[in-house]
């Protein structure tokens, strides 16, 4: 049979897999700030967290289910309100509890990736001014060092922060309430506070030397119109770029990428009208994860780059399909450009509960119960796992 020009080869070595986040799906982190925030008299959060997933006693389903789905990689959190509940006591079982679920990787062989900070601090932490706190750098390097006996057999990707634009980002814009398609400004002195921190706990996991760390930064596909270019170095340089030039000799850099921002003349606009939009309201996109890795690429002057997030919070699993297929392309097109892409890890292998907006949308290749917890792959996670599988990509299906 002659090639099919629409079919693409990924090459072998290339890790599949899913992402996950501790506080998403753990159930009843009740030490983190996030739980406490979820908890506050007159919160803006919309639902509770509770139960979640119930993944802290049932990860070994999750791990086994995407090993027999096709997948060869977990990306997957570390909870620090569980690891260190109070300020300098360290959780023996919490840690005995991670290691287990590295061990459960190896077992079903997968590839852990363990992210140290996806968001939720301890309520202590929080308490000290969170990243304000004149001791944020210190005692997120100890927290490191606290979780090293983690990953100190076997794991070789760790994600120090997540997001950490997202993070500053937060704090930046915090009580603003800023309109779905605006990103709010990072205070800058947070933004720097998590590069020192990032630094000091990549410094204190090369006591490790088979570890290869970065950090994941939400890229956001900003697209200047015509003669915008200016306000979109502008608007992109403290919400993105700054983070990626951060990331300049580290082993890897983490691109997660969901839709685009357009910036015209005063600055980003809401989707044009009559744009199909996800359940989280951004415009069905699938190229941004494209515009993200090239972005990387090229501030971070040439790091190894991983899609450690990608993915659609809807209700159409057809349009999830769809929209890996156009962002694998998107992804396949940058590799052939020469760029140094080692991985897909979709977000995420199960429908979890999604910060500000509950269990509404469903971002999951694997459906959950929320009342028997049972696990239910969906079609998109049989396909996704055969692209893993076989290495290849049909486009005209
Ligand atoms: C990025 C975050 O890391 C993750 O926690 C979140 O659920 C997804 N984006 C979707 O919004």
């Amino acid at each position: 049979m002659p090639p099919n020009p629409n079919e693409l080869h990924f090459p072998s070595g290339f890790l599949w897999g899913a992402a996950t986040a501790a506080h998403q799906i753990e159930g009843n982190n009740v030490n983190s700030d996030w739980w406490a925030r979820e908890h506050a008299p007159g919160t803006t959060l919309p639902e509770v967290s509770g139960d979640a997933c119930d993944s802290y006693h049932r990860y070994g389903e999750e791990i086994r289910l995407l090993a027999d789905l096709g997948f060869d990689t977990y990306r997957f959190s570390i909870e620090w309100a569980r690891i260190e509940p109070e300020r300098g006591f360290v959780s023996r079982a919490a840690i005995e509890h991670y290691r287990r679920m590295v061990a459960a990787c190896h077992e079903a062989g997968l590839t852990p990736m363990v992210t140290l900070h996806h968001f939720s601090n301890p309520r202590w932490f929080a308490d000290l001014g969170g990243w304000q706190s004149p001791d944020a750098v210190d005692l997120f390097a100890r927290f490191t060092e606290a979780a090293l006996p983690i990953v100190a057999d076997g794991v070789d990707w760790v994600c120090t922060i997540n997001e950490p634009n997202g993070v500053a980002g937060a704090i930046g814009g915090a009580n603003l309430n800023l309109p779905n398609h605006v990103y709010a400004l990072p205070d800058p002195q947070v933004s720097q506070t998590l590069v020192q921190a990032h630094r000091r706990s990549r410094a204190v996991l090369s006591a490790i030397p088979t570890i290869k760390s970065g950090w994941a930064i939400a890229t956001q596909a900003f697209q200047p119109e015509p003669g915008c270019e200016e306000v979109a170095h502008t608007y992109g340089h403290p919400r993105e770029d700054f983070f990626l030039e951060a990331a300049r000799g580290d082993d890897f850099i983490g691109v997660q990428a969901y839709t685009r921002t357009i910036i015209g003349p005063d600055g980003p606009k809401p989707p044009r009208e009559g744009v199909e939009r996800t359940q989280m309201g951004w415009e069905y996109y699938p190229p941004a994860v494209g515009d993200g890795i090239r972005n990387a690429w090229k501030l971070t002057d040439g790091v190894p780059v991983f899609v450690t997030e990608n993915g659609i919070g809807t209700a159409d699993d057809t349009r999830r399909i769809a929209y890996t297929a156009g962002a694998l392309t998107a992804v396949h097109q940058a590799m052939a450009d020469g760029i140094d892409v080692r991985g897909y890890l979709h977000w995420s292998a199960l429908d979890n509960y999604e910060w500000g907006s509950g269990y509404r949308p469903t971002f999951g290749l694997i459906a959950v119960d929320r009342e028997t917890f049972v696990r239910t792959p969906k079609p998109s996670a049989h396909w996704l796992g055969q692209v893993a599988k076989t290495g290849r990509l049909t486009t005209d299906a």
